[in-house]
């Protein structure tokens, strides 16, 4: 067995050392054509660069200096065993050639982007401690000699990062744009207004922010996605976007704002009721929100668009500011008459008639103010045409792709069911599901030409791709927003890089967990790692690590591992195989889900008969499923506190654990915010069991059980509650 060991760590070490510090770049360039030798960094090593690089090479000498002990001067004259930045002619835009030879490292670009994205292949050659979070005195440093001739697939590789329904201060948003730089990444769509929050300041209307960036009792919007009755928001100074928008331009991305409209406009009519239409016909949006859709026959919300998109414009230095245009509701518009009104005089065909209408204006706006449009597919739904600058962003579907660019129109590619990392990643994480589960193979296996299939439309219109992160479920657990863009920004930024032949994902897989991984841990990025698989084969725990370096830790208690369990190494004999967990850990902290084998029954359930009743209106057929373990109930109404949920059983129940949960299996949404459970056992004592925790509770009864009681002691948020049966362990 030693010797097994040894012979095997003997590999791995062969491995690493064969390794050379071009390999596990991602994403993977053009062309890497290896060299003799290596250049050798150490004290008198300078930076040449002339003076327009200033930008970028302060920015390479600041993250070299988290490596080194000595210091790197630049110059902007040749030195000898120098790094150089140097400007050529002829290559395409973002595209850069880095030369990396015994007597120096050159890196060659026609724009200083290209200059950028060289600097960033160049930093992934480092050791990861270049992305800062520990610190490495190096006196000497050797890079293997090569050539890398590299350029971008898509002009337009984004992440968009909803930033109404969770709020991410102006730290958060630097480093998120870092963390995009690092994966040469250039756009950043900057979802800033929606239903749940307005975070953008105005300064001609003080009260979009004074009132609109809040939520929670009292607040002009309602508590929304479990975050309860405390008030809860935030919003950016123009001074703060000045700050951002600079930052991003420095690391040469560029910021596409958006202010959603007409729908998903409830925190700008919580502001400004009037903009609204003249209905009361309630009606609730297909995301759950009511009176969130603008009027589009009333003259007064065009100007009061004007004057907010006049300061964004001021703000933004980017070709395009994007409206929303997706998911309206057309109760209001149908019940209006002052927009039934406007159908009649203008001819419009219906609710799509003033849908485009009001796009029409929006787009006369915007390019008034020297800018160009873009909105989310639905705003081409109609067969209007708007100016072929638009840009639209295909998020429905493949086909709702193919629409826009068969349309003419430039196209960006978000698909849902690839691109939007609010998915889960497995069925047992916590996520979005109405797009499938989008584990990071998935998004790898993107390919935009994709939209095109048999059309004859030009593969030129797909401007790119972007991920897309919404921010429902993003309030918990902590950093959950990294969670869920890494690592599948990493295969997003292969798919708008990386040249189709190129793609390999295997090959990709191996990046990641070789060195990239490493690289992610230094940039201080709370990134996803999948957990162990595994199996039971009736004598033995079979546990296969999701990746050669990943460290498995387990319990035997049926509780999640923690850094401090013991490690696995290898099969566990054992006659209880249900109770136990597996994890998979990297670094200092990070690990998977817990997990216990896939091929057996982990929990030992009894499916009592019992009966379900509420002193709230809940349908006989809800009652009727709440009693059953997978049991699920809609309220169809805001509970309210003294609303109880009662589970009766037919006869005493023995068991172990019961677990009480609320909210909606596949969305995570709508669970119940406040209220706490008691339990009634066969010699008549009443049990307060404790408070939900993020809509769930387990508790171990203290005898046999007759009820189970949920007690609201507040409202919940969102326009329904969803309830849920009960599980209850043998
Ligand atoms: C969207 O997901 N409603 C653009
Ligand atoms: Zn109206």
């Amino acid at each position: 067995m030693k010797r097994a060991i040894t012979l095997l760590t003997a590999i791995v070490l062969g491995y690493v050392l064969m390794a050379r510090t071009y390999d596990n770049l991602v994403p993977k360039p053009l062309e890497v054509v290896p060299g003799e030798g290596t250049f050798v960094m150490e004290k008198g090593m300078h930076l040449c660069a002339p003076e327009e690089l200033k930008s970028e090479s302060s920015y390479l000498v600041q993250h070299l200096e988290k490596v080194f002990a000595f210091d790197v001067p630049v110059s902007d004259v040749p030195v000898y065993n120098s790094i150089t930045m140097r400007m050529a002619d002829g290559m395409e835009r973002e595209a850069y050639r880095l030369e990396i030879n015994e007597n120096q490292v050159v890196i060659e670009a026609s724009d200083p982007a290209g200059i950028f994205y060289g600097v960033q292949t160049l930093l992934q050659m480092m050791p990861p401690a270049v992305y800062g979070q520990t610190c490495m005195e190096l006196t000497r440093y050797e890079l293997d000699a090569a050539v890398i001739t590299d350029a971008p697939r898509y002009g337009y590789r984004g992440t968009m990062l909803d930033v109404s329904r969770t709020f991410y201060d102006t730290e958060h948003v630097l480093r998120l744009l870092d963390w995009m730089a690092y994966h040469k990444l250039n756009r950043f769509h900057w979802h800033l207004a929606d239903d749940n929050g307005w975070r953008i300041e105005i300064r001609k209307y003080p009260q979009l922010t004074e009132k609109g960036a809040w939520r929670g009792d009292g607040e002009v919007t309602p508590a929304a996605y479990g975050q309860g009755h405390d008030r809860y928001g935030g919003y950016y100074t123009q001074k703060d976007i000045r700050r951002i928008v600079k930052y991003a331009a420095e690391r040469h991305i560029e910021i596409i704002p958006e202010i959603d409209l007409p729908g998903h406009s409830r925190s700008l009519i919580g502001v400004f009721p009037e903009m609204a239409c003249d209905t009361d016909v309630e009606y609730t949006s297909v995301n759950g929100e009511t009176d969130n859709v603008l009027c589009v026959a009333n003259e007064e919300n065009y100007r009061i668009l004007g004057n907010i998109f006049k300061e964004i414009a001021s703000l933004f230095p980017s070709e395009y500011i994007h409206i929303g245009g997706d998911e309206v509701d057309h109760t209001a518009w149908n019940n209006c008459p002052h927009c039934q009104a406007l159908v009649k005089e203008n001819n419009l065909e219906g609710p799509g008639g003033l849908h485009s209408w009001f796009v029409y204006r929006l787009d006369g706006i915007i390019s008034r103010l020297g800018k160009k449009m873009a909105g989310w597919d639905e705003i081409i739904i109609p067969d209007v045409k708007f100016d072929p600058a638009t840009m639209v962003y295909a998020w429905r579907s493949v086909e709702s792709g193919r629409m826009s660019v068969e349309k003419g129109y430039r196209t960006v590619v978000q698909i849902g069911e690839y691109c939007y990392l609010d998915m889960k990643q497995s069925e047992a994480e916590r996520g979005h599901r109405w797009a499938g589960v989008v584990p990071l193979s998935k998004i790898y296996s993107l390919e935009p030409d994709g939209i095109l299939a048999e059309s004859a439309a030009d593969s030129g219109l797909i401007a790119g791709v972007q991920a897309g992160l919404w921010g429902e479920l993003l309030a918990w657990p902590p950093r959950f927003m990294e969670y869920q863009l890494f690592p599948r920004l990493c295969a997003l930024s292969e798919v708008g890089w990386s040249s189709r032949d190129a793609r390999d994902y295997g090959d990709f897989e191996q990046r990641l967990y070789e060195k990239h991984f490493s690289r992610l841990y230094n940039m201080g990025i709370n990134f996803r790692l999948a957990p162990p698989d595994v199996t039971f084969d009736g004598q033995a725990l079979q546990v296969r690590p999701p990746h050669p370096s990943a460290v498995i830790r387990y319990t035997m208690d049926g509780s999640a591992p923690v850094a401090s369990s013991p490690v696995c190494r290898g099969d566990i004999v054992t006659d209880r195989p249900e109770k136990f967990r597996f994890a998979a850990f990297f670094g200092d902290g990070l690990s998977s889900i817990a997990v216990g084998a896939s091929n057996i029954e982990l929990y030992h359930y009894i499916d009592p008969e019992m009966t379900v009743e509420s002193n709230f209106p809940l349908s006989a057929k809800n009652l009727e499923s709440l009693a059953g373990r997978d049991g699920v109930g809609y309220s169809g109404r805001v509970l309210q506190e003294g609303d109880v949920l009662t589970y009766a059983m037919a006869s005493p129940v023995e068991c172990s654990r019961i677990t009480v949960s609320s909210g909606d299996p596949y969305s995570g949404l709508f669970y119940i915010t406040d209220a706490y459970v008691e339990y009634t056992t066969s010699d008549g004592r009443t049990v307060n069991a404790g408070e939900l925790y993020h809509g769930s509770l387990s508790f171990v009864p203290s005898g046999a059980v007759t009820q189970v009681r949920v007690v609201m002691t507040d409202s919940n948020d969102g326009y329904t509650a969803v309830l849920r049966g009960l599980e209850i362990e043998e």
